[in-house]
């Protein structure tokens, strides 16, 4: 049995439903893989920070946080403001990095998830700007360092995208297609059921599933990102998300959509990646789908990404009711097989 200790850095929607999921898992996880773990530091940015290399209690944590209380509360010693700082501080083993995204250079953590593999641990993030911006760097450094940089929540929370890959190897891409925003596609089914686009939003939101900033999903980049990061790691081509012709669902109307379902079509935010010759392009566009398409039935939260090879033709794969516990679960796993590995 080893017992691992961990750093939760970001403790908002996902590292708290990574801490319910870790609480509720803890026995499984010591009886079927032999591994215990001890939490060091939890860090936000305006709710406190909590330091403690014996163990900090996970469950006060959430309850503080419920309480709307600071997790300065539950640290025997003031932490370091600085999250590189803590990061040194925490004696880790591994890091969960689940702050928010910065879709125009991935910072700062970047710099959170660096320090953390120059200190040899396992890093491990939901957030989609550390890929796109910093893949390469990431993964040399991670391999010299002997850890992990796993990533598996980024792109369709639990559904296992990266580590299937791994585990398919010579295989060529050819095309990513698909609904890879669940925010928007939950968006334009309530706006077909009658709300509007404001009501529909809020309700995104409510749930747990929409960014912070909201215009993320609204405009695109969401699935721009995430396109952009398969593109970079599956297709192993670097691509930002700026190299993505992108335009999202605020041009689309009340009527637009009432006009689509009195034709039996709905609107589709469609992400599509595919290859040129030897160069390979990206889109984010809303898109007036048949029946007859099988995104027709991808409706509310569910999304999907249908893959296209030389070797599979084409694999698919489609997550239904996704929210922050599918997300904390693509942590979880990625946290048992960086250590198992
Ligand atoms: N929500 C989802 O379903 C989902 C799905 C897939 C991926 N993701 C990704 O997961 C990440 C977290 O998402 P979320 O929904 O949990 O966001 P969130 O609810 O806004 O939580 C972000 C957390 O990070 C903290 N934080 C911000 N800056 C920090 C810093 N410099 N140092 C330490 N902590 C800091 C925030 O503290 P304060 O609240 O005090 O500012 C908050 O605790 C994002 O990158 C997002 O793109 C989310």
């Amino acid at each position: 049995m080893k017992t691992f200790k961990l750093l939760l850095l970001g403790f908002g929607n996902v590292g708290q439903a990574l801490a319910r999921l870790l609480l509720e898992k803890r026995s499984e996880l010591e009886q079927r893989y032999s591994i215990r773990f001890l939490v060091t530091a939890v860090a936000t940015r305006t709710h406190g920070r909590a330091l403690n290399p014996d163990g900090l209690d996970l469950e006060k944590a959430l309850a503080i946080m419920e309480s709307g209380h600071s997790l300065d509360e539950l640290s025997p010693s003031a932490a370091p403001l600085d999250s590189l700082e803590l990061i040194r501080a925490s004696g880790a083993d591994v890091m969960f990095e689940n702050t928010p995204v910065n879709y125009n250079d991935g910072q700062p953590a970047i710099s959170y998830i660096e320090t953390a593999l120059k200190n040899n641990m396992q890093a491990i993030t939901a957030n989609k700007g550390t890929v796109v911006h910093g893949y390469s760097y990431l993964q040399a450094l991670a391999a010299e360092h002997g850890v992990k940089f796993f990533f598996e929540s980024t792109v369709m929370d639990g559904v296992p995208i990266f580590s299937s890959f791994r585990q398919l190897p010579v295989m060529g891409l050819t095309s990513i297609w698909g609904i890879l925003n669940a925010t928007t596609n939950l968006v334009l089914s309530r706006l077909e059921a009658g709300d509007s686009f404001d009501e529909a939003v809020r309700y995104s939101q409510e749930i747990g599933i929409a960014e912070t900033d909201p215009s993320g999903d609204i405009d695109g980049w969401d699935a721009a990102v995430k396109v952009a990061a398969l593109i970079t790691v599956l297709m192993d081509h670097p691509f930002t998300p700026d190299m993505v012709e992108r335009t999202g669902i605020r041009s689309i109307t009340p009527e637009m959509i009432a006009k689509a379902k009195a034709e039996g079509k709905r609107y589709k935010l469609v992400a599509h990646a595919w290859k040129e010759g030897e160069k390979i392009k990206a889109r984010v566009s809303p898109e007036l789908v048949s029946s007859n398409s099988i995104l027709y039935n991808i409706n509310g939260t569910t999304t999907i990404v249908q893959f296209e090879s030389d070797v599979l033709g084409k694999l698919s794969f489609i997550e239904e009711d996704l929210g922050p516990r599918t997300t904390a679960y693509g942590l979880l796993a990625d946290f048992v097989n960086a250590v198992r590995e």
